[in-house]
């Protein structure tokens, strides 16, 4: 598929300009924060290669790189020459320019539910996939872990985390400070995503979903918002959420009602969490592995 096919199916419920990578990378340092690592630790990786030998990590839907080049930057330079990142996005308008990556890291344009290229099958030792809530149509991952399936060697691991948008909650800090309106926000945001054929029911069962397509699950883990993350989570979200009512109130303005009504609620969020409401979703993490005697 062409580049511009490729763009033609992109229904991206988000912009990707400067603001919205510098989201992800904020988003990404909240994931690190939380976390601690970026490759789950029951996921083996080398320390030692055999000459010629390499090890392959994939991400699919990358957008600015800034997981795999975390990924990169926590290897030894021994690592480094034989475990090559392949970042994969519907679209390239966030990948950082060829200049600035790592000489192991190669990003290409690629739909995560289309079929894969041959040269991909079979050709990688993990898989990762992070924040597609808000991609995934139809209330079903099925056929992007069917391809992460087919991308994955025998034996090869799949990481998939996930901000469970079904749990996207507005806190008041105390009694006294009304969160109201960014509960009328939060409405707003379901009943757009529902509007564009988002439902978000599928990751609560992401584990069975994984079980369902073959893989062996070896860590299934839900996180709540921690309180140190509070302020980060809520500038995230409030960056998203005025992101998407730009970009669907474009498209269509009745997916949002209108887009008066939008920004005017969005601005009566906005004094509400200046004054300490927040803007939380909880993580899931699911890890399997694909068994060492299938092809
Ligand atoms: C919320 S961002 C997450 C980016 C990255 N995984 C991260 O955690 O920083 C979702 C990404 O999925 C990409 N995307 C959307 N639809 C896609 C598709 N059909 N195939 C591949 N990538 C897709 C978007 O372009 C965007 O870069």
């Amino acid at each position: 598929m062409t580049i511009q096919e490729n763009e033609e199916r992109d229904e991206y419920i988000f912009s990707r300009e400067f603001k919205d990578s510098a989201r992800l990378h904020l988003q990404h340092w909240m994931w690190k924060f939380r976390l601690g690592w970026s490759i789950h630790p029951a996921i083996p990786v080398p320390q030692f290669f055999k000459e010629g030998e390499l090890f392959r990590i994939a991400d699919i839907g990358t957008g600015n790189g800034c997981y795999l080049t975390e990924v990169n930057h926590e290897l030894n330079p021994l690592q480094r020459s034989h475990i090559h990142l392949h970042g994969f996005d519907i679209s390239s308008n966030q990948f950082p320019h060829p200049a600035w990556r790592p000489s192991n890291l190669r990003l290409s344009v690629f739909d995560a539910f289309g079929p894969i290229p041959d040269k991909y099958i079979g050709a990688f030792d993990i898989v990762h996939v992070r924040a597609f809530t808000c991609v995934v149509k139809g209330n079903d991952p099925g056929s992007l872990i069917t391809n992460a399936w087919k991308m994955l060697k025998p034996g090869g691991h799949f990481q998939w985390d996930e901000m469970d948008s079904a749990t996207f909650a507005a806190t008041s800090p105390n009694e006294e400070t009304s969160n109201h309106y960014t509960k009328l926000l939060l409405e707003k945001f379901q009943a757009g995503c529902k509007g564009v054929g988002l439902q978000f029911g599928w990751v609560s069962q992401l584990a069975e979903h994984f079980q369902k397509n073959g893989f062996a699950v070896r860590d299934s883990i839900r996180l709540p918002i921690s309180d140190e993350l509070r302020k980060a989570s809520t500038d995230n979200f409030l960056m998203g959420l005025e992101d998407m009512g730009k970009v669907l109130t474009e498209r269509d303005e009745r997916i949002l009602e209108s887009k008066r009504q939008f920004n005017e609620n969005f601005m009566q969020a906005l004094q509400e969490t200046g004054k300490g409401v927040s803007l939380h979703m909880e993580m899931v993490i699911v890890v399997g592995r694909k068994d060492p005697s299938e092809q």
